[in-house]
């Protein structure tokens, strides 16, 4: 239980077929829980500018605000791997995303997350080349929901669906370590899986993914909307920890997501 799983382990869970249970959480207190419910990855998301802020989206989030809460949850984790959000604009030039980048690993971050391919490529590079782990997302980006026009599912058509494969393998490519698959169909998150050596964890991608992610507020039911994509654990009843349990169970037995928190 007190072995650390570290970012090496996540890629030997997914070299053995062993799915990868991953939560949001964004103080000590959940982050405890969530770590000794056997987590292999907590991710101090800038979902926090939702869950916590009450926003209604990410883009108010502010470094300030991701520093504080990474220095927060790091004191409740001991095994799983700690990752942090970039929130928006924090790596518009690859030199403030190396700034920004270092002081959530000051925090006690061990690998960064940050959306996009494209020019967020060279940022993945530096970051990489100057020893930060980074964890890509692709699909739904939640910091460019202005341009969605909402949070609707990616790679439905063929073209989408070709790229967001390729920008997965240039993710890859460019020298991340993990890689988030937000809202895009079963098929596409399966072969993109398949595709990458890197695990690809999904929120909204199916059961093909190497593992799952999900906001610590929908497992417990607690967001003012609970998105098709997660599950209340909690609406039965029992405890906070026998939720997490049972997210987590759920992952590694293939029993989440069902057809009803996938898209085709
Ligand atoms: O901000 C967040 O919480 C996230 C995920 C749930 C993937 O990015």
């Amino acid at each position: 239980m007190n072995q650390k799983t570290g970012i090496a382990g996540l890629r030997a869970m997914k070299d053995a077929g062993k799915k990868i249970a991953c939560l949001t959480a964004y103080d000590a207190g959940f982050a405890r829980l969530v770590d000794e419910a056997g987590m292999g990855l907590i991710l101090v998301g800038d979902s926090l500018g939702m869950v916590v802020q009450g926003g209604s989206d990410t883009l108010s989030v502010t470094m300030a605000d991701m520093v504080y809460h990474t220095r927060l949850a790091r004191r409740g984790v001991q095994r799983a791997v700690l990752a942090a959000d970039m929130p928006y604009r924090s790596y518009d030039s690859a030199s403030d995303a190396l700034d920004n980048a270092k002081q959530l690993m000051d925090a006690g971050a061990q690998m960064v997350k940050l959306e996009g391919a494209g020019a967020v490529l060279e940022v993945i590079r530096e970051l990489v080349d100057k020893g930060i782990p980074v964890c890509g997302h692709l699909g739904l980006q939640p910091q460019s929901i202005e341009q969605y026009g909402g949070y609707k599912v990616q790679g439905r058509d063929s073209g989408d669906a070709e790229r967001i494969l390729n920008d997965a393998l240039a993710v890859e490519a460019a020298g991340a370590d993990l890689l988030v698959l937000e809202c895009v169909p079963r098929a596409l998150a399966g072969r993109v899986s398949r595709a990458l050596k890197l695990p690809v964890i999904g929120i909204g991608a199916g059961v093909d993914c190497d593992g799952q992610i999900l906001v610590l507020h929908d497992i417990l039911g607690i967001s003012s909307y609970i998105p098709r994509m997660a599950n209340d654990f909690l609406q039965h009843g029992g405890s906070i920890r026998e939720a997490i349990a049972a997210y987590v169970q759920a992952v590694r037995s293939g029993e989440f997501p069902g057809a009803d928190h996938s898209f085709d």
